[in-house]
């Protein structure tokens, strides 16, 4: 077993190191966050991810986890070294990789001879020799090996993977990357690094694409009056096709999506092609926003500034209290932009946010619905189902749903007199 230096606690830093530790390896986390580091050693996990929790603290009370304030102090006693830091976008669309340099800067001096970087964050084709560089350790060796985690199932997806990707010029360096997942039953691909930071993009910008595709054919759907639910379904039964990521909705968002595919874009940009498909997928993503704040406004009918919206969902999916891009945002911007008073209910978000100054955040999905005209479904938290839809009834004032994830069940709500504006059918 190994001793494995994480360096950045987010949701991959974290089910990284934890899941590491969960396998047998030794794990040391660094962050830069004092408080964050002391919540974590006490076993507190700052984020909503399922199993979490019980991961770390399997991992705390073995002995095999340990988290502490800085990456020196992570990284001078390990062989492996994880950079899982942020790699936000840039004001020009590239990823912006101040915190994956400086991280590299600030290891390198004290990284233990012949051990092994590996980037885990979502860098730029090439990324593999800006770390090198920074690093300034010839003895050393910088390999990738991106995540393909999903919040909400990262700590799943860790453990029984699709597949690990592992990019290395250095054959030996690979094989000792690929000995850490020796517990986890997934193929193990390595390839060149910078086929690896492709791949990594290319899966994102793929489903980014799959989930635009869904929601321009659900706007078909509804010209044409086609069922989109019908349509995916029998889609999906392709195998070539597949069933998941068919799901329409408001639009997609989250922390990796959008920048990724804004990345993505650049990067073939810096390379003088035209990527116009990504232009388009982010486009069709833009208007998908703007068409679900549109039924809900057309639903108030006329003067908006005289009508209620309950909205349930800010999440930008669920299982997540994470808000970054989150299509409920979106929505939810625009439909406050028309004067409609907005409340909103979600299970992971107990008070009000600052990217909606406008909305009040209620702790209970029926308090949130008290004398709404309008119900919008935002984000697809499985709880909303299971309701009780005779009481919602009550406490509305209007009698219009727009379900933007087609998520209730329409006939309990037809049941009751509900009128249901769904996506695509
Ligand atoms: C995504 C990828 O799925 C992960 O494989 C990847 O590792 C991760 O980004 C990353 O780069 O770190 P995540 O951002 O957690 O994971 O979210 P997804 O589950 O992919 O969902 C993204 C968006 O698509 C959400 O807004 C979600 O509601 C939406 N979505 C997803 C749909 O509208 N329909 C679907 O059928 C599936």
């Amino acid at each position: 077993m190994a001793t494995i230096a994480v360096i950045g606690t987010g949701y991959v830093g974290l089910t990284t190191g934890a899941c590491f530790a969960h396998l047998g390896h030794d794990v040391i986390c660094a962050d830069i966050d004092e408080e964050k580091i002391a919540r974590l050693k006490e076993g507190q996990i700052p984020i909503v991810e399922d199993g979490l929790d019980r991961v770390v603290a399997e991992a705390l009370s073995a002995g095999k986890i340990r988290f502490v304030v800085g990456a020196t102090n992570a990284s001078e006693h390990a062989e492996f070294h994880y950079l899982c830091v942020p790699t936000p976008q840039g004001s020009d669309g590239r990823a912006d990789l101040r915190f994956l340099e400086a991280a590299a800067a600030e290891i390198g001096p004290s990284l233990p001879a012949n051990s092994v970087v590996v980037n885990k964050s979502t860098v730029p084709v090439g990324s593999t020799e800006v770390v090198a560089k920074h690093l300034d350790r010839p003895d050393v060796r910088v390999v990738s090996n991106p995540e393909f985690l999903r919040e909400g199932t990262a700590v799943q997806d860790f453990l029984h993977p699709d597949r690990v990707v592992i990019g290395s010029s250095d054959q030996e360096a690979a094989i000792r990357v690929a000995a850490l997942y020796s517990k986890v039953r997934a193929p193990i691909m390595v390839t060149d690094p910078v086929s690896a930071e492709t791949i990594k993009y290319a899966s994102n910008a793929f489903l980014a694409t799959k989930l635009s595709f869904v929601n321009a054919i659900a706007t078909l759907c509804e010209h044409v009056g086609a069922d989109v639910n019908d349509v995916t379904l029998g889609m999906g039964y392709d195998t070539r096709i597949g069933k998941e990521f068919l799901k329409p909705g408001p639009g997609w968002g989250g922390s990796c999506f959008p920048k990724d595919v804004a990345a993505l874009a650049r990067i073939a940009d810096d390379y003088d092609y035209d990527f116009a498909l990504l232009r388009e997928v982010l486009n069709v993503n833009e208007a998908q926003f703007q068409r679900t704040a549109q039924k809900v406004i057309d639903a108030l009918g006329p003067d908006p500034s005289s009508k209620k919206v309950a909205a349930w969902g800010l999440t930008f999916k669920a299982g997540t209290d994470d808000l970054r891009e989150s299509p409920a945002i979106e929505v939810l911007q625009r439909v406050s932009g028309s004067g409609a008073q907005v409340v909103a209910f979600d299970p992971a978000i107990p008070s009000e946010i600052p990217q909606l100054p406008l909305v009040t955040v209620e702790s209970d999905p029926l308090v949130a619905a008290k004398n709404a005209d309008v119900l919008v479904v935002l984000t697809e938290w499985p709880e909303f189902k299971f309701v009780d839809f005779d009481q919602l009834a009550d406490q509305m004032r209007g009698r219009t749903v727009v379900d933007g994830r087609n998520l209730l069940d329409r006939s309990t709500l037809k049941r009751r007199n509900f009128e249901v504006i769904g996506i695509g059918r």
